[in-house]
């Protein structure tokens, strides 16, 4: 396949930009030329950020899954879309060519028609990463079923609240999951967050794992089963086919939950044809994929990562995707090199805390495993240090490979900021500069915009970009006041940023009360409430403190008055509370037991004094005058563990 878009030189980067910037309708439409459309949309752009009201290719028609699929199998239909590496090395890889992944998800399609699944109705994926999730995926968007993939490390409260939130009538999951040298039962936890839900109707469950599970009469139905009845129905004669529904360009094609400052995880909505091109346009030119290349991304399939780089983007561009099942330490810490070796990987693309983490290991595990098929290496999710980046560089690439760091969002859809692999220059630590399309602006806490270089401030986009977060589902009011009513007129990232001397931007982290542990983000809102569950809490505080391996880790200051003082048994109580109500990826690193927590005199939570003795700067803790009890600091710093 050929990519009339891709840009290939500095110069012609230079030159898309300014396109994009002096007549962004004419550049989209050169781009959306390129994607297989039902009917060619009227007018490439209407928006505005005050509703906000964002509107791509207004009256275009088409199916995402054929652009993924269909339209491939001419040419490429006996060539791998999918290769699937297992969690133990010692099961078989899968293969999933074209033509195989089309019928399987005909397949789904006709599965999810079978039992009921209409156009728009929403469909909750909860599963490990095998190739049938990505089957699901692509089967729901081939019906225009809008899906909602929770990731596997997620509670069953978590699942409860994300189902009720989306009014999920149908899930789709597996018995359990395999990672590392753990089984998580997927399905019982699904049971657990079905305990009182009255809207899901209907529960498939792939087997994976072969754990004993329950299956309830009239709800739960078996993958394996309904599937080999839709073969029949989609295979005609060795043919096989099933009508992708026509959506609107504006469709919605997905919901996927994020944290946020409030306690409540937000539904962000990505629609089909946006989001289709913007998946797409990043993944060729960041990445500069050229066909026949094997792009491993190692993000699971519930983040955004995954759904636009293992998934859509990939997969439109009729490329190969790398799916991993396991964890880069299992059941050493040359997992992910051993992939590379074994499939002649291409790009790499993978989070600095797993770099950091396999840094820790040592170069053993690196050595005698032949990486020379790399040819671009990614970096995603948090800022990477320059140390991480110079291992991975020198010690993986080889120091042949460009690294694109690429800044982007679950709201953003695609890569907005990176370096384009080989085409415009890397620099450590630095996402560098925008893609075209992508106008960012740093403003000050007014929202005055900073000019010049060498300057720093709150990271913001000037336009609409095609990949652009449509609304947070069922509550469009949200959607303006998080993203669009912080500065009028602008969408508000978040994030602080450094503009440097020659315009490369470095992302510094969140500005606001979300923490980036892992890469994964996780609202400090949310685990304070998640804290306060536990029957002896009065009140906690959550911060972020630099941590070697995460990035961030979590700090909480709890007040306690249970009658069950032993502090030692409590932290690890606190920990399971945490556990349950959201997932064991946001258990708070440390706990601090303490009987006041710093607040000004109208009772807001003094973070930053909170955030400077986590990070045990005690010299430099600032103004203590307006707290309402200056002593309550002495005796937190006097508590720190
Ligand atoms: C952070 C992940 C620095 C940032 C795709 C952002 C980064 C949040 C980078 C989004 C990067 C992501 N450098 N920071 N290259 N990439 N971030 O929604 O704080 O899971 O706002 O999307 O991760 O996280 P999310």
């Amino acid at each position: 396949m050929t990519y009339p878009y891709q840009i290939k030189t500095l110069q012609q980067y230079h030159e898309a930009f300014k396109q994009s910037e002096e007549n962004p309708e004419m550049f989209w439409d050169n781009v959306a030329e390129n994607f297989v459309w039902h009917k060619k949309w009227d007018k490439v752009l209407d928006w505005n950020f005050t509703e906000p009201k964002v509107v791509w290719f207004k009256g275009g028609k088409l199916n995402i899954t054929e652009n993924c699929i269909d339209r491939h199998l001419a040419t490429r239909g006996d060539e791998p879309a999918l290769i699937w590496e297992p969690n133990n090395p010692n099961e078989e890889t899968r293969v999933v060519t074209y033509n195989r992944l089309h019928k399987r998800v005909c397949q789904v399609a006709q599965m999810l028609t079978n039992l009921g699944v209409k156009k728009g109705d929403r469909v909750c994926i909860y599963m490990g990463m095998v190739p049938e999730l990505t089957y699901a995926v692509l089967g729901c968007a081939r019906i225009g079923a809008i899906h909602s993939v929770i990731f596997g490390g997620f509670s069953a409260q978590s699942i409860a609240d994300r189902l009720e939130d989306a009014k999920a009538e149908y899930i789709i999951t597996c018995d359990g999951a395999y990672r590392g040298n753990k089984e998580i039962p997927l399905k019982s936890v699904i049971d657990d967050a079905l305990l009182g839900n009255k809207v899901v109707k209907k529960v498939i469950v792939y087997t994976r794992t072969s754990t004993p599970i329950s299956m309830i009469k009239d709800r739960d139905f078996w993958w394996e089963d309904e599937m080999e009845h839709a073969e029949k129905q989609v295979e005609k004669n060795g043919v096989v086919s099933f009508p992708a529904v026509s959506m609107d360009a504006e469709d919605p094609l997905f919901i996927l939950y994020t944290s946020g400052s409030t306690g409540k995880p937000k539904g962000v909505v990505h629609t089909v044809a946006g989001y289709m091109v913007w998946s797409t346009y990043t993944f060729v030119n960041v990445f500069q994929y050229k066909t026949g290349q094997i792009h491993f991304c190692t993000a699971d399939i519930g983040w955004i990562t995954g759904h636009s780089y293992i998934v859509y983007g990939p997969l439109s561009a009729g490329g190969t995707s790398l799916m991993f099942e396991g964890i880069p330490t299992w059941p050493d810490a040359g997992r992910f090199w051993e992939i590379v070796d074994k499939h002649k990987v291409d790009i790499l693309y993978t989070a600095p805390t797993a770099i950091r983490s396999l840094m820790g290991f040592g170069l053993d595990y690196v050595k005698g495993k032949d990486l020379s098929s790399l040819k671009v290496l990614g970096s995603v999710g948090e800022p990477i240090n320059e140390e991480a980046w110079q291992w991975y560089y020198k010690n993986i690439g080889k120091e042949r490979c460009p690294i694109v760091d690429t800044w982007w969002q679950t709201e953003t859809g695609g890569i907005m900021i990176s370096n384009l692999a080989g085409v415009t220059p890397h620099k450590p630590a630095h996402a560098t500069l925008p893609l075209p399309g992508i106008h960012p602006i740093l403003v000050d806490e007014n929202g005055n915009e900073i000019t010049g270089n060498s300057v720093s401030g709150n990271l913001c986009i000037k336009h609409p970009w095609p990949g652009i977060i449509r609304t947070t589902y069922g509550d469009h009011e949200r959607c303006r006041t998080n993203y669009f009513a912080t500065y009028p007129n602008l969408y508000f990232t978040g994030d602080g940023c450094m503009r440097d001397e020659d315009g490369n931007y470095r992302i510094t982290g969140r500005v606001d009360d979300v923490l980036n542990v892992s890469g994964h983000r996780i609202g400090t809102a949310e685990v304070e409430n998640a804290i306060n569950m536990h029957s002896g809490v009065v009140e906690s505080a959550v911060v972020g403190y630099t941590h070697d391996i995460k990035g961030q880790g979590i700090y909480a200051y709890v007040i306690y008055e249970g009658s069950h003082h032993e502090q030692n048994l409590t932290r690890p109580d606190i920990l399971q509370t945490v556990s349950r109500i959201i997932g064991p990826i946001a258990k708070p690193d440390k706990i601090q037991f303490v009987t006041g927590l710093p607040k000004t005199r109208s009772g807001k939570i003094m973070r930053r004094i909170l955030r400077k003795i986590a990070e045990g700067e005690m010299g430099n803790i600032g103004d203590t005058s307006t707290l309402l009890d200056p002593n309550v600091v002495e005796e937190i710093i006097k508590g720190v563990i």
